[in-house]
């Protein structure tokens, strides 16, 4: 079916909201998912916004056999695969888990899709392939650094992977999507990040502490080399993001991609830095948060945001909504999330 897309990680964050855009573009969409880092209320959610509950499987993408059952029941042209194991500590302290998990369940996907026919597939890449860059802000040629984690080893490699199957296979073409910092919830506040344990990344950190469930946002650094001392990052709306999948699909749908293998940065082209962000989240709420000065993290680069032309002209696509609505909405779904009034 033109229309239907498989989507893997469709329970998780950033899965959760782009099958909502999705539906909303008129795609059917089924979901594989196994719930390692996510939860089935997602799909709730995803029914509560749209209406409609996506056809769901719960299964590991390294199970091939059982990924194989998926495109034997399932007729869908396009594949947007986010299902992949993200914290970046971790995957330095457990590189097997990254390799294996992330690299497998990918080179899954692309062996079904050659052998079923499926020609389209998006792929969840990130800013992290451009490590600490020379020159900013960064565009799809800037070249990728030697990557600083397994997890961001996986990226450059799945990237890789695609360039060369998508040069060798006149059937499959893709499109690499490379994620800036992703934050907010939907507006409803419906679906949003569920972040296991102690978050890793700041703006559920900064949620948690707004609940009360840390007592303290530590901030990574106040010396580094940039106008306020703080890490600059591009953070892109989460929905903003998910629209970005839907272009992605649409174009390669319509045969509009330009080569078989496409790359797209997709953030909104602005620095933000910490201070910014942890003043931004105070002022939209209007809450005070209990902040502190850290060490830096190690494996933190100073400064990184999007250049967005290339998206810009040839997705059409750019982040439209106001940073204070993304912080509202964040803020919006923790509140949800701990029953708070
Ligand atoms: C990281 C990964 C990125 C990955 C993303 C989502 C790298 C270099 N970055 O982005 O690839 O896609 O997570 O998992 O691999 N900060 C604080 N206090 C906190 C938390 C964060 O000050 O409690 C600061 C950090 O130092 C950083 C900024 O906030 O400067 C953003 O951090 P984070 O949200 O973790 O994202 P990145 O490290 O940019």
């Amino acid at each position: 079916m033109q229309r239907g897309v498989l989507v893997t990680g469709g329970a998780g964050y950033i899965g959760s909201h782009t099958t909502v855009e999705l539906i909303k573009a008129g795609f059917e969409v089924v979901i594989v998912d196994n719930f390692s880092n996510s939860d089935i209320s997602s799909l709730d959610g995803i029914e509560r916004i749209t209406g409609v509950r996506p056809t769901f499987v719960e299964a590991d993408c390294c199970d091939k056999e059982a990924l194989r059952r998926v495109f034997e029941a399932h007729d869908f042209q396009s594949v947007i695969h986010f299902a992949a194991y993200k914290a970046v500590g971790e995957s330095v302290a457990e590189p097997m888990k990254y390799y294996r998990n992330n690299l497998l369940s990918f080179m899954n996907i692309v062996e079904l899709m050659q052998e079923y026919k499926r020609p389209n597939i998006v792929f969840s890449s990130s800013a992290t392939v451009y490590g600490d860059a020379e020159t900013l802000p960064v565009t799809e040629q800037t070249p990728r650094k030697p990557a600083t984690s397994p997890y961001g080893n996986t990226k450059q490699m799945a990237e890789d992977i695609l360039r060369d199957v998508t040069a060798a296979c006149e059937g499959i073409v893709g499109i690499a999507l490379r994620y800036f910092n992703p934050i907010g919830a939907h507006p409803t506040a419906n679906i949003g990040e569920l972040p296991r344990g102690v978050p890793n990344n700041l703006v559920p950190y900064i949620t948690q502490t707004a609940a009360g469930v840390r007592e303290c946002l530590s901030i990574f650094g106040d010396d580094y080399d940039t106008p306020d001392g703080s890490c600059q990052r591009d953070f892109i709306d989460i929905v903003d993001l998910a629209r970005a999948h839907v272009v992605a699909i649409e174009r390669m749908l319509a045969g509009k991609n330009r080569a078989r293998y496409e790359i797209f940065n997709v953030g909104t082209g602005h620095p933000v830095s910490v201070f910014e962000l942890v003043n931004g989240f105070e002022a939209a709420n209007n809450l005070k948060l209990n902040v502190r000065i850290a060490a830096r993290r190690e494996g933190d680069v100073p400064a990184v945001w999007a250049d967005t032309t290339h998206a810009n002209n040839e997705l059409g696509w750019r982040a439209e909504r106001a940073l204070d609505d993304t912080l509202r909405a964040a803020w919006a779904w923790e509140r949800k999330v701990r029953g708070i009034e």
